[in-house]
């Protein structure tokens, strides 16, 4: 294993997806290392693909205007195109691939048992380097994920993803400073929480509830980052290749992380909920409250859950 203090990406070596359930010494350390904001890359783990699946590897597979395809914890799925019979096919890949990550997130952190939240499980067949967005959309950028519209109160987001691409190509990540090196960074320049303001932007539809103190403050930390040429260029700790067939694991909300170049991807999303960490003194949202030096309004409490 990579030494955690030199390198904020550690590498293991299994070719089994539920290999690491038999390693239980070991699992408090991963899941410390995801916690402290690493990225866990599993060069030898893949989704074996049929001749039929690897024809699914398209660009046209997605619904013009959409970003991804997904398939819900419901089983259905979205913004594909294609035949019925490709999405047919389409989805019960992504199916195969969601029940690999959770077999694998079951091995890694046990600690997590019962608590996992199942999100979408995603296909981004759109070439990176290509793809037109703005400043805030682009995740090209350097960033914490923090969603715009819906917020999560502290809730973790927690990403598995594997590189599909047929042609060699790798997916390059560039991975970045600890959260809280970051954080201090940007937090004097965020304007102060109003309560208010949260309740209107969520009357007129802006966002899906009422935006917490947390998600305000992941809000602008996200794109303020984004916005900082100066931080784009020199905000890299590690730049990572991830070629194709390998899986990576991390907290998308707690390790800085910028995608450079590669195409057709899958990902899981799986949430914690806040506080449910091994170590949640090291969570964003300990992280935020210890910086602000207040408990962050609007947290986990009922009026905006
Ligand atoms: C992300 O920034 O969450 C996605 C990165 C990627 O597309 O590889
Ligand atoms: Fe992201």
């Amino acid at each position: 294993m990579t030494n955690a203090a030199a390198s904020p990406i550690v590498e293991l070596d299994f070719s089994d997806w539920a290999a690491p359930a038999g390693v239980p010494e070991k699992q408090a350390e991963w899941t410390a290392a995801l916690e402290a904001g690493q990225v866990l890359y599993f060069p030898h783990l893949s989704l074996p693909l049929s001749p039929p699946e690897q024809a699914l590897l398209r660009e046209d597979m997605l619904k013009a205007g959409s970003r991804n395809v997904s398939l819900g914890s419901d089983g259905v799925l979205k913004h594909a195109a294609g035949t019925p019979e490709e999405q047919k096919l389409l989805a019960a890949m992504l199916g195969r691939y969601r029940q690999l990550a959770l077999t694998l997130a079951d091995g890694l952190f046990p600690h997590y048992r019962g608590a996992l939240r199942v999100a979408p499980t995603s296909f981004r067949p759109k070439q990176v380097e290509t793809r037109a967005q703005s400043v805030h959309a682009d995740d090209r950028r350097m960033h914490f994920d923090a969603f715009a519209t819906r917020p999560t109160y502290g809730e973790r987001i927690l990403r598995i993803f594997t590189n599909l691409n047929p042609n060699g190509a790798p997916r390059v990540w560039r991975v970045g400073e600890p959260f809280e090196t970051v954080a201090k960074r940007y937090l004097p320049k965020i304007p102060p929480y109003s309560p208010l303001k949260a309740k209107l932007l969520n009357m007129v539809g802006a966002t899906k509830s009422v935006r917490s103190e947390y998600d305000h403050l992941m809000f602008n930390l996200h794109n303020l980052m984004k916005e900082d040429e100066q931080y784009q260029q020199n905000g890299t700790v590690a730049t990572q290749p991830f070629p194709p067939n390998c899986v990576w694991v991390c907290y998308a909300d707690g390790a800085a992380h910028g995608v450079a170049s590669g195409q057709y991807m899958m990902e899981q999303t799986l949430h914690l909920p806040p506080g449910r960490e091994l170590h949640p003194e090291n969570s964003p949202l300990a992280i935020l409250t210890r910086l602000m030096g207040h408990p962050l309004a609007g947290v986990g409490t009922a009026q905006t859950r």
